[in-house]
């Protein structure tokens, strides 16, 4: 089984690239919804949290784990590597080698939340490949609450959004990676807002990419990981508001199952 977690619910976007690149593959999702958002955390807690969650997900038979979220991402990976025998993906790299092996790519804008963007992972992998390149981070802490709150198409929205990205607009990027769960959501929006010229890298659609090509590449392991392409959706905490957000990202998640970590 592919297992994929996340702070939350957001993670779904990045079950839902999966289901589209590799349909045949089961999957079990831990959303931390008792403890989520991460994205406002100290490192020390988020890394204690992503332990947590793969240690879950391992025992439920996990053989690949896929850190969903950016912020457990940014600051856990190297932990959680250190930690856990199984091969780790997370959302990071993928989306930095599509960003650099953009032609146009010379201006790279990032957002996401406060944790992603102060760890600077971004921009010290875009700088490790192209350090011709110049990499401008954004913190857009709003985004996460605006998108569980359903106002994915309000003026509000569409405000705040532009006052996170004028700043980004100035430095004239022309790549914009979205460094967040959330905001694969929010993409026409932003799209509109930073103008069309500006190639967006949703980082669910890169990371879900590598993890196919690493399976094809791997196929004693894809073998292994169940093809009946069932997916099991395990979380901290239910409430009815989460289940509606689930059924948001992803059509049909069936029966949230309450654990207690
Ligand atoms: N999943 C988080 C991320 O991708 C966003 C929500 C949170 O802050 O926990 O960074």
């Amino acid at each position: 089984m592919i297992g994929v977690f996340d702070s939350g619910i957001g993670g779904l976007t990045v079950v839902r690239a999966l289901r589209q690149d590799l349909p045949r593959h089961n999957i079990l999702y831990f959303g931390d919804t008792a403890r989520t958002p991460y994205g406002t955390k100290s490192p020390g807690t988020v890394i204690q949290y992503a332990i947590q969650d793969a240690e879950f997900l391992i025992q439920r038979g996990a053989q690949i784990l896929v850190v969903g979220c950016n912020t457990a991402s940014s600051v856990a990976t190297d932990r959680l590597r250190e930690r856990f025998d199984v091969p780790i993906f997370e959302v990071i790299s993928p989306a930095v080698r599509m960003a650099v092996s953009e032609p146009k790519g010379k201006r790279v804008g990032i957002i996401g939340t406060r944790a992603t963007v102060n760890s600077g992972v971004y921009e010290q992998k875009i700088r490790a490949l192209r350090p011709d390149m110049k990499v401008y981070g954004a913190a857009c802490p709003l985004l996460v609450p605006l998108v569980e709150e359903g106002w994915l198409k309000k003026g509000e929205t569409r405000r705040i959004v532009k006052k996170y990205l004028h700043p980004l607009k100035l430095k004239q990027i022309n790549v914009l990676i979205l460094g967040c769960t959330h905001y694969p959501l929010l993409k026409e929006m932003i799209q509109a807002k930073i103008g069309k010229r500006v190639k967006i890298i949703d980082s669910s659609e890169a990371l879900s990419r590598s993890v196919k090509d690493f399976l094809h590449d791997n196929p004693h392991m894809a073998s292994n990981l169940g093809t009946e392409g069932t997916c099991k959706f395990f979380v901290s905490d239910v409430t009815d508001h989460f289940e509606k957000l689930a059924r948001k990202i992803l059509k049909s998640v069936g029966k949230l199952e309450h654990i207690k970590l």
